[in-house]
């Protein structure tokens, strides 16, 4: 049985470091939100709408921004991850968009056509043609710490939207002055370090590492469980699937109901202590049709007293669960080579020559 203890075979795998990156992540979020937080920005007089744009690991800060914020946010907000710009922005819309490198094509050409439509822009990436078209054209630009792979960044982005969306008066949700103790104290017990016997992470990875994870949330944590997939995409290459409830009741449901022992998934379950009645009602009743169907699951709990701590403090599990299944199934985390491979065929066809020529 392959050990998740033995720190000389997980350095080995861990050739770029993905798991020290997990060090920074209560101190990577904080500091951005104040940066961001205190930033000059304004939202265009008589604002009508909020858009967040972005993709893959740069994209989920704007859903787990969203997932917060969207009880308070005064203006509907939209996530979009496409190159097509709802026929709603125009210059009453407050465009942010969101690229880690500043070069995702799709997050470009969202940039461009919002600005054409007179919308205010808001660029976010750690460099890049966003930056260029942020600071060249007069938009207002936020820097996000660079030298990460763009998933591993997303403290920072997070940090970095959520301030944004503050100064902006799109919400007053601001980290309260015991958040960063808790997490540091959730995070000691998901370290290398601490034995898998006593690791939930580790015991989490061991059981889903051989499985078809499928991972569910509810309010701010649906959008972890997005994150939760994406990284074991991404991290442990492996298949993995989300949905969110109460969604997921109206259809998955009825296909976990005819599973036969067990199917050979494995149910996350991402739950806060104080969801609403109904939400908890919905979560118990998938738990007893997953037990009749020999399903394997587990559920966390996030401890932390306000929305905010839980889905960080949520985050943080999934993301050490994903580096370990990538040490489980003997593969290096942070390299993601058939993404980049991907944008090098754009890059020479699609819609890169079209961006560079109205970028020139
Ligand atoms: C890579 C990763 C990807 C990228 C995505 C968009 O670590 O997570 O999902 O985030 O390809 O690229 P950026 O973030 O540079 O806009």
């Amino acid at each position: 049985m392959k050990t998740l203890d033995d720190a000389s075979r997980t350095k080995r795998l861990d050739s770029q470091g993905m798991l020290g990156v997990l060090d920074g992540y209560v101190d990577g979020f904080l500091q951005a939100y104040r940066a961001a937080s205190h930033a000059r920005l304004a939202a265009p007089a008589g604002l009508g709408n909020v858009l967040i744009c972005g993709m893959g690991g740069s994209g989920i800060g704007g859903n787990l921004v969203a997932g917060l914020i969207r009880p308070e946010c005064p203006v509907p907000l939209t996530i979009l991850k496409d190159y097509q710009v709802p026929g709603a922005v125009g210059p009453k819309s407050l465009v942010i968009a969101v690229s880690y490198s500043g070069n995702t094509e799709e997050t470009l050409t969202v940039a461009l056509e919002a600005r054409a439509r007179g919308a205010t822009l808001v660029g976010v990436s750690s460099g890049g043609q966003l930056m260029k078209l942020a600071k060249e054209r007069g938009s207002a630009y936020l820097p996000v710490e660079a030298g990460f792979a763009p998933r591993a960044a997303l403290p920072h982005l997070f940090g970095t939207l959520l301030g944004a969306a503050n100064a902006l008066r799109l919400a007053t949700l601001a980290p309260d002055a015991g958040l960063a103790s808790h997490l540091r104290r959730v995070h000691a017990g998901l370290k290398p370090d601490v034995p898998e016997r006593s690791n939930p992470a580790k015991q989490w990875a061991r059981e889903l590492h051989v499985r078809l994870p499928v991972w569910y949330g509810a309010g701010p944590l649906a959008p972890v469980a997005l994150r939760a997939r994406c990284q074991l995409n991404e991290n442990a290459k492996m298949i993995s699937r989300n949905d969110e409830l109460p969604e997921a009741n109206h259809n998955e449901l009825v296909a976990w109901n005819s599973v036969k022992r067990g199917g050979g998934y494995f149910v996350g379950l991402l739950r806060q202590p104080d969801e609403p009645k109904e939400i908890a009602r919905r979560f118990e009743f998938v738990e007893t049709v997953l037990a009749r169907r020999k399903v394997p699951r587990r559920t966390f709990t996030a401890t932390a007293p306000t929305p905010l701590g839980r889905v960080l403090e949520t985050l943080l599990f999934v993301d050490y669960v994903s580096v370990y299944a990538a040490f489980l199934r003997g593969v290096d985390p942070t390299p993601v080579d058939v993404i980049g491979a991907l944008k090098d065929v754009l890059g020479k066809s699609g819609r890169a020559p079209e961006i560079r020529k109205r970028l020139r």
